[in-house]
């Protein structure tokens, strides 16, 4: 495993929309090691979208720090999407910011895994927020477009970053 770099607001890529994994090889899982290892390396960071680290793919891993511990997306699908919060969100890509975002307080999401097994999950709260967050990454979307009110806070760097 190694870390990557994380790609930064202002780079081109982060506004481009990421392709269909097709192959589950070897190359894919190195991918998700390096995210999920450069994810829990940067501070607070509870999920990572291929693109961040200059790979225009879709998948992305989260870990929220509940019962799931780690999960892996590749391609996935949200489908279905209930109730509306509001909560704050940071980005690895967005070092420094902070801000409300309205997200869905349930979803429901159809993935691959590593290996191109499809599943089904059902998120609520703080994963269902960060995986609407990462799954907008995979089209070039960040939380920034959709902040309705940006937090100026000396300690934002604590909230999590996604
Ligand atoms: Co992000």
């Amino acid at each position: 495993m190694a870390l990557r770099e994380i790609v930064v607001d202002g780079d081109p890529i982060l506004r481009k929309t990421s392709r269909p994994v097709e192959k589950f090889d070897e190359k894919l899982a190195t991918l998700l090691d390096d995210m999920a290892e450069t994810m829990y390396f940067e501070n607070r960071g509870i999920g990572i979208a291929a693109v961040q680290v200059g790979i225009l793919r879709r998948c992305f891993v989260v870990d929220v720090g509940d019962e799931h511990g780690k999960l892996e997306f590749v391609n996935p699908e949200i489908y279905e999407r209930e109730g509306s919060a509001l909560g704050i969100e940071g980005c690895l890509s967005c070092p420094g910011k902070n801000g409300y975002v309205e997200r869905p307080t349930k979803i429901k999401v159809r993935a691959q895994d590593r290996h191109g097994e499809w599943f089904d999950l059902e998120a609520e709260e703080l994963l269902a927020v960060c995986i609407c967050h990462e799954y907008d990454h995979l089209d070039g979307i960040l939380f920034i477009d959709k902040v309705v009110e940006v937090v100026e806070d000396e300690d934002a760097d604590d909230d999590d970053q996604e």
